[in-house]
């Protein structure tokens, strides 16, 4: 009989044995941005997580950044009178992004901000991209994303993050980035699933699509192996940094591709449906919030992430100080 109880005797021990942990630098903390100012809105569909403008956002890193993290992910929102057919209000150089990032570089230029690269936060139609006789056309999409993403990059972000799942973004921006001599750098959202544990987040962002779905760009869940290529393929374009989402679904495709590709660093995102799920189950009673997120956190570290992208990464480090 082998003594398998003598690693779990007590805390010291399992400590001691434990072989992956959270710490603060997994962690890359979302935050949607609004125009105005003083707004700090909570988000209905998910308990702890608001919309923030300028000042008030300013105002939250610095809180942040006492606790110790460093990254952060920036999505930006427009009212539905903003929107429009192109999306353009995503685009401008004085887009709602471009002024957070201008003035969080301003004031924390050790922060290191990624931006979401897409048009459905900001199209009236809430696709990701340009529709074209009822359909999302691909090519026409592309140099609407390299032009956001190189706002983004003047503004002075570190890593823009292309997540609107059309064929050739990764290469389209690399190549815009490479002609104006920036080196920002891509971290695509290669394996990212047609999933309903976003739900809360097109809530949050009010960028239901009006008609269709996101099917006809985001992976199909059935699918294995078009993860795998697709990764190849943002690699192939030039990208620096891949992502797999959802999170705990998909821990199977993490683990394959931090091990098919490993020298890539993997980000995992912790999607707002799993977020609100995990809150609403504590809050209902069902379970401990902060033992259900630090072992679904350490599970998607087990599979292969190397960081994690959370609504819960501000209150994880609050509950563990
Ligand atoms: C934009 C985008 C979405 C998410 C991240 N970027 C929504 C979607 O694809 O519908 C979802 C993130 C989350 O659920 O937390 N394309």
């Amino acid at each position: 009989m082998k003594r398998f109880r003598q690693y779990r005797l007590n805390e010291k021990v399992r400590d001691f044995y434990a072989e992956v942990d959270i710490v603060v630098s997994d962690f890359i903390y979302p935050y949607f941005v609004v125009h105005g100012e003083k707004i700090k809105d909570e988000i209905p569909s998910m308990e702890g997580v608001f919309r923030f403008s300028v000042d008030e956002l300013i105002k939250d890193i610095s809180k942040i950044i006492c606790l110790g993290i460093d990254k952060i992910l920036l999505f930006g929102i427009i009212s539905n009178e903003e929107k429009d057919e192109i999306g353009s209000m995503g685009i401008l150089s004085d887009s709602v992004i471009c002024q957070a990032v201008r003035s969080i570089k301003k004031q924390f230029p050790q922060i290191i901000i990624f931006t979401d690269i897409c048009l459905c936060g900001y199209t009236s139609h809430g696709h990701c991209g340009l529709i074209n006789n009822s359909d999302i056309d691909n090519d026409m999409t592309l140099p609407l994303l390299a032009e956001m993403a190189y706002q983004h990059a003047i503004a002075g972000a570190d890593f823009v993050a292309p997540s609107a799942m059309m064929d050739g973004q990764v290469a389209s921006i690399r190549q815009r980035l490479k002609e104006e001599k920036l080196s920002t750098k891509i971290l695509s959202y290669s394996a990212k699933y047609a999933s309903s544990f976003y739900g809360p987040f097109r809530d949050a962002a009010c960028s239901f699509p009006s008609f269709g779905s996101r099917k006809t760009h985001q992976m199909d869940f059935r699918t294995i192996g078009q993860g795998l290529d697709e990764v190849a393929s943002d690699i192939e374009e030039g990208v620096d940094w891949i992502m797999v989402k959802p999170a705990i679904p998909y821990l199977d495709m993490v683990q394959r591709i931090s091990v098919h590709f490993p020298n890539y660093p993997l980000v995992v995102y912790q999607v707002s449906g799993e977020y609100a799920m995990l809150k609403q189950g504590a809050k209902a009673g069902l379970f401990d919030e902060k033992q259900i997120f630090f072992e679904s956190l350490v599970a998607i570290k087990r599979a292969g992430a190397k960081y994690i992208i959370s609504y819960y990464a501000k209150e994880f480090i609050i509950n563990e100080k």
